[in-house]
């Protein structure tokens, strides 16, 4: 459930270090240990030089929240009674897809959102898109989100698609529970009549005045990611957004694959015609699973992804947690990463200290501080934060950066095995909330006895 990728991570060291002999007379550390413990030498860093290019940093990780399985799961079960209180389907024209849209909508307008129902006829019969906008956010950079939420007549349609419909539920129902205050504009979109063709999501398009259609910035799209024998797909359109589908599958260590299960088959391709930027996540409908995909997915080869694709037994026993838990995290990660702050990249400007600290052995934490001045505005998501300490057990060592706020961001603990000489590291820290400009600090405590060493210098590079 939970998306392994902390807020912060480590990269390689990027240069060659003095052994620590050569650099310090261990006797005045000693004895300036006690003096030392709780000042902060202060260093009035110019800047200085960047020593890397920018664009060779890894992007930051932004905090998106796990989303719980069984929230998600709830909602299914829900759309799976309404089903069967409606002769067993949620099909366009039928009493059981309008009932799903007034579950939906309770939900959101309960949530804070703003809801819109809209109408529409196929078939004679009258269809409803439920629209669903998250306040705030700059109105001319829309994140959407959508799934179809009707389902074909011959079943309750759980995988196809109480799946997605009930991720993209849970996702904005935890932009309201964190009161996001996302850059971007949030709006979710759950579509009638998919399955008569694509109906609903083509006429939201077509109604949608020209000027608003480019405000879209990037439109997502969920159906099907539940699949009883799941694939893990990616759509091949955006880059950005299939890229960012990418990062969080890569987080968690599960290898993807481009969705050829056909491109125009579902809600995105409304979008994609009129040239929004579209992208989704898909666990494979009618197609039969190869022994490839079997060996590095699991699950069983030979057989179709959805052995219940538009069929009576696509039940909620029609779903694989797994893949559910893991897609529905996935939404939440791309809707909380792609409407955050576009905040610019770090300018490589750096803010660097010399100024040794001795960490007194098993003792009280020090400091070291770094006045930057000149940065206009808040720090960068990617702060990056260069260390250079030199110990002789590392593993007694906990580092954090604190923000001119006073807020704490760990950099490291810990970890008594970790035998190894020196901290050399450089840490991607999300400091967006922090204003740039002010008194920075980097705290070290060493909780371990015995081995011990020094701050020999650190910086910021904005
Ligand atoms: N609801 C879609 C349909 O019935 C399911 C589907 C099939 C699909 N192939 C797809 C969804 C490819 C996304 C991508 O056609
Ligand atoms: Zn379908
Ligand atoms: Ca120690």
């Amino acid at each position: 459930m939970k998306l392994s990728v902390p807020g912060v991570r480590r990269i390689p060291a990027i240069r060659a270090i003095p052994t620590i002999s050569a650099r310090v007379a261990l006797p005045v550390g000693l004895a300036l240990a006690g003096l030392l413990a709780t000042t902060a030498p202060s260093a009035t860093a110019a800047p200085v030089a960047s020593p890397r290019p920018a664009q060779s940093a890894p992007a930051a990780v932004l905090a998106a929240p796990d989303i719980p399985l069984a929230n998600v799961k709830a909602h299914l079960t829900q759309l799976s009674s309404i089903a069967a209180a409606n002769g067993g389907n949620r099909a366009h024209g039928r009493p059981g897809y309008l009932a799903s849209v007034n579950y939906v909508k309770g939900k959101l307008d309960a949530a804070g959102f703003t809801t819109t129902v809209q109408q529409f006829t196929s078939s004679g019969a009258t269809g409803y898109n439920l629209i669903a906008d998250w306040p705030g956010g700059d109105p001319n950079q829309v994140i959407m989100s959508g799934s179809h939420l009707d389902s074909v007549t011959s079943g309750a349609g759980m995988n196809d698609n109480g799946s997605g419909s009930s991720a993209i539920l849970e996702t904005a129902l935890a932009v309201s529970r964190a009161q996001l205050q996302p850059a971007k504009h949030l709006r979710f979109a759950w579509w009638g009549a998919e399955e008569l063709g694509l109906v609903g999501s083509r006429y939201y398009v077509t109604n949608l005045p020209t000027a608003d259609r480019a405000k879209i910035s990037g439109y997502l799209n969920f159906d099907m990611i539940g699949s009883p024998n799941p694939g893990y797909f990616v759509y091949d359109d955006d880059p950005t957004i299939e890229q960012t589908f990418k990062d969080y599958y890569a987080g968690l260590g599960v290898p993807t694959e481009i969705e050829t299960e056909g491109d125009g088959r579902s809600d995105h391709a409304p979008f994609a015609n009129v040239g929004v930027p579209v992208g989704g996540l898909f666990s494979g409908a009618d197609y039969t699973k190869t022994a490839a995909q079997a060996q590095k997915w699991g699950g069983t080869s030979g057989q179709a992804f959805d052995r219940c694709y538009h069929s009576s037994c696509d039940t909620t026993a029609n779903i694989n947690d797994t893949a559910l838990d893991r897609n529905s995290d996935a939404v939440a990660y791309a809707v909380w990463t792609l409407s955050a702050a576009t905040v610019p990249p770090p300018t490589g400007t750096v803010f660097e200290t010399l100024t040794d600290v001795t960490i007194p052995d098993n003792g009280a934490a020090i400091t070291s501080s770094l006045n930057v001045t000149g940065i206009a505005g808040n720090a960068p998501p990617t702060l990056r934060v260069g260390v250079d300490i030199k110990h002789t057990w590392r593993g007694d060592v906990v580092i954090d950066l604190i923000g001119p706020s006073g807020t704490a961001y760990r950099l490291k603990n810990s970890s008594g095995s970790d035998s190894a000489d020196n901290v050399i590291a450089t840490y991607t820290v999300n400091a967006s909330s922090e204003v740039a400009s002010g008194l920075w600090r980097l705290r070290v405590q060493d909780v371990a006895a015995q081995d011990t060493g020094y701050i020999d210098s650190w910086r910021l590079t904005f």
